[in-house]
């Protein structure tokens, strides 16, 4: 079996709170079971032009409380070309770095693949506010951005309430609605539209109209970036000419993305991150470390990365070929019970709203 010597920690692509306490769980694991370990700053970049550096117990500490990364976070476009990979390679060699546990969202996880078909075990940890990673219960990072935006938007009601008004709120989540739903729900919000499903305008007005006549003062319409820059603002347009109800567009934007991680978040990124070093460190590699029913496991990354493209109806000829028939059965299984998940929040908001 593999002997490790050191492994390299990365983050890449869009930060996310507990980002920080997955590096120090890594970091700590393979220290206590006699591994050493580098920090590699600006995800592929750091690897690509030799920005790494030597840590101890103490380059973790006083962290795990921090949003953001400490390793900092890039995405790579030189990583994809061979020049790149070259460059990266080079750097492992130099620092005798076996093994590469990356901090990511899927960008991550096709870097985590190449590396590994080059010979350096890797193993992905989901990190993303977006929890648009289908292998996977929930990312890192989704949790903590959850509850910034109930913040914000508890906010927004507030004044919503004295002015009689509604409030449209943007939120991130790329593709993926998940961000929303789940607000909308924490904030009582009288309507949600995201990219997954179809979305009833004019229930909606109708149900602000009516609420309205009968004394309701706030109104919450949260929607999912995925739906296009000028949604969100085209709405509270269209609501305020259709109600009569003064309505404001808020974009939360980046807001959420940063911030003191909360403990879900903290306990998840800790979780992986050990998991993740006993994973290399038994001669396990490409793999994505997922949460399923709230246990900890190994996903083969290649499965993880197709199961997602088959989820978001992106399939490309042959990408199913290698699977068995089982395998494409459970991929089948798992994208039915994440869209039935994402259509009982959508019916509790819309049931909810009185
Ligand atoms: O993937 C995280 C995320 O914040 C998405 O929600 C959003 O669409 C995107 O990244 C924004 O990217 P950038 O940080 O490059 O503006």
């Amino acid at each position: 079996m593999k002997v490790f010597r050191k492994i390299g920690i990365l983050s890449s692509g869009g930060d996310a709170p507990g980002m920080n306490a997955a590096i120090r769980a890594v970091a700590r694991a393979a220290i206590s079971s006699g591994v050493q370990v580098v920090g590699i700053y600006s995800g592929y970049e750091g690897l690509i032009h030799d920005d790494v550096k030597d840590f101890t117990v103490r380059d973790v500490s006083n962290i795990v409380n921090h949003g953001g990364t400490v390793l900092f976070s890039a995405r790579s476009p030189l990583f994809k070309t061979k020049e790149g990979m070259d460059a990266a390679l080079e750097t492992c060699r130099r620092h005798a770095i076996d093994g590469i546990v990356a901090i990511g969202g899927d960008g991550t996880f096709r870097g985590a693949t190449d590396l590994t078909a080059h010979g350096v075990s890797c193993i992905g940890l989901p990190g993303t506010i977006d929890n648009d990673i289908t292998a996977t219960d929930y990312t890192i990072g989704f949790d903590t951005a959850m509850n910034t935006a109930i913040e914000m938007i508890d906010r927004l009601r507030d004044t919503c309430e004295s002015h009689a008004r509604c409030s449209v709120v943007e939120v991130m989540g790329r593709d993926a609605g998940d961000i929303a739903l789940q607000t909308a729900i924490a904030t009582g919000a009288t309507g949600v539209v995201v990219p997954e499903l179809s979305f009833d305008e004019a229930a909606l007005i109708e149900k602000i109209r009516t609420s309205r006549a009968l004394g309701k003062r706030n109104f919450i319409v949260i929607v999912a970036e995925g739906l296009g820059s000028t949604f969100g603002e085209e709405l509270t347009t269209r609501i305020e000419k259709e109600t009569g109800v003064e309505s404001r567009f808020a974009r939360l934007a980046h807001v959420i993305r940063g911030g003191v991680p909360s403990l879900r978040d903290r306990l998840l990124a800790t979780r992986m991150g050990e998991f993740a070093v006993d994973e290399l460190l038994a001669g396990r590699s490409n793999e994505v470390i997922c949460d399923v029913n709230n246990e900890i496991c190994a996903v083969d990354i290649d499965y993880a990365l197709i199961l997602d493209r088959m989820y978001k109806n992106k399939l490309k000829e042959g990408d199913l070929d290698r699977f068995t028939k089982e395998q494409i059965a459970e991929m089948q299984a798992a994208c039915a019970r994440r869209r039935a998940n994402i259509e009982s929040l959508y019916a509790t908001v819309n049931r909810l709203n009185l």
